[in-house]
């Protein structure tokens, strides 16, 4: 089955959408904010914020920003169904969802934990994708492991989906390496290979957290550059340090400024990317999260619009960028050779902190 990855896929989205002047090609949009699993580092367990605001995208606002009347000019576009807050296979009308997006001449990649669906919905969502979609599975070990950061998971509905979707579509298999799986990683390949799924993808987390963290895997081969150096933005951005010593220590590498994964989110805004949704109200985003409203603005408007464009100020140093973004593409200079080294050339600020093994 010929499949174009991220990578290979060229630029030629018609529609008129640029990213500070880089074409847009992607966009991760959270269809809902709904999970049935309690990740432990996942932005939504615990979170009082997510429990209260709910949500699904309608439909009628996916179509109207995605006309079928735009078919030919939003050829080559994807949609990365990922998110932040939740999993796209809750969405109560998901088929609908799909089934518009590639009336559109859209492409879907579908990210999700796998869980609590059954044969006959893996079936239907099957029978709308074509051979430039993919499903993502996220499972972090094997029968035995994944369930201990997957709380909820549940190994038989996986195993029944991945194995019913690899003959069927481009079906991947992401896992996170973790201390209690960190010992099954040539086990999952085997089983990855065994299922029929295309490649498997052994990703370094960057949430481990300082000290002894239970999650943190005891080979050091499997902590990334983005780990290593979020731990030392973290102690710069405490120091205190004047605004001049924190900019000489540490610049931002806007990921977002690939032109891929422009986020829209569960709520409805457009952000640069999925992590400018938070719940704390002194953030610049959500002091500002009116501008990129898209039940108000077109996606061309907010792209266009003067916030979108004070942001690029903004970036120029870290003392003066959202923290969220000091946070996340904040650089130290003791790391801006390791980023460029491990960086993908289509997305030259990020850090490709994985193994990849294709079948
Ligand atoms: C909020 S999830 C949404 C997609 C889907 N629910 C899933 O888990 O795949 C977004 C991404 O965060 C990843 N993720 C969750 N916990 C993580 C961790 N501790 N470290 C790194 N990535 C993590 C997921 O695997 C997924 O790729
Ligand atoms: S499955 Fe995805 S969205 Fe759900 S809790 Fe885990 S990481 Fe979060
Ligand atoms: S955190 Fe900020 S700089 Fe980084 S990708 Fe998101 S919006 Fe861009």
């Amino acid at each position: 089955m010929p499949h174009a990855t991220d990578s290979e896929q060229p630029a030629k989205a018609a529609v008129d959408w640029q990213f500070l002047g880089v074409p847009v090609r992607s966009f991760n949009v959270e269809i809902t904010n709904r999970c049935t699993l309690s990740c432990p580092e996942c932005s939504r367990t615990g979170n009082p914020w997510v429990r209260e605001n709910l949500t699904q995208l309608p439909l009628d606002l996916l179509q109207r920003l995605f006309p079928l009347s735009q078919r030919g000019a939003l050829a080559g576009l994807k949609i990365n169904l990922c998110g932040t807050y939740g999993d796209c296979i809750y969405h109560t009308r998901f088929h609908q969802v799909i089934a518009h997006f590639k009336a559109a001449g859209l492409s879907v990649m579908i990210e999700t934990n796998g869980s609590h669906r059954s044969r006959d919905w893996w079936k239907k969502t099957c029978a709308l994708l074509d051979h430039n979609d993919s499903i993502t599975f996220s499972v972090d070990g094997l029968q035995d492991t994944n369930h201990i950061y997957r709380i909820n998971s549940r190994w038989e509905d996986i195993i029944r989906a991945m194995e019913y979707c690899a003959p069927r579509v481009f079906v991947s298999w992401k896992f996170i390496v973790f201390r209690h799986n960190e010992h099954q990683i040539e086990q999952a390949r085997e089983l990855a290979e065994k299922l029929g799924v295309r490649d498997i993808t052994f990703k370094k987390s960057a949430r481990f957290r300082d000290g002894d963290d239970p999650l943190k895997p005891k080979n050091s081969a499997y902590i990334g550059v983005v780990n290593r150096n979020r731990r030392m933005i973290r102690e710069v951005r405490s120091a205190g340090l004047p605004p001049a010593e924190l900019d000489r220590r540490v610049a931002i590498r806007q990921n977002c400024f690939s032109g891929k994964g422009l986020a829209i989110t569960a709520l409805g805004y457009l952000y640069p990317c999925t992590n400018c949704e938070s719940a704390d109200t002194a953030t610049w985003f959500y002091r500002n999260r009116e501008h990129f409203n898209l039940r108000k603005y077109s996606i061309q408007e907010v792209l266009t619009s003067s916030k979108w464009m004070e942001l690029q100020k903004l970036w120029h140093k870290a003392s003066t960028a959202p923290g969220i973004c000091a946070h996340t593409c904040g650089v130290h200079r003791d790391f801006q050779r390791s980023y460029s080294k491990a960086a993908r050339c289509d997305r030259p600020n990020k850090p490709d902190d994985v193994i990849r093994i294709a079948f």
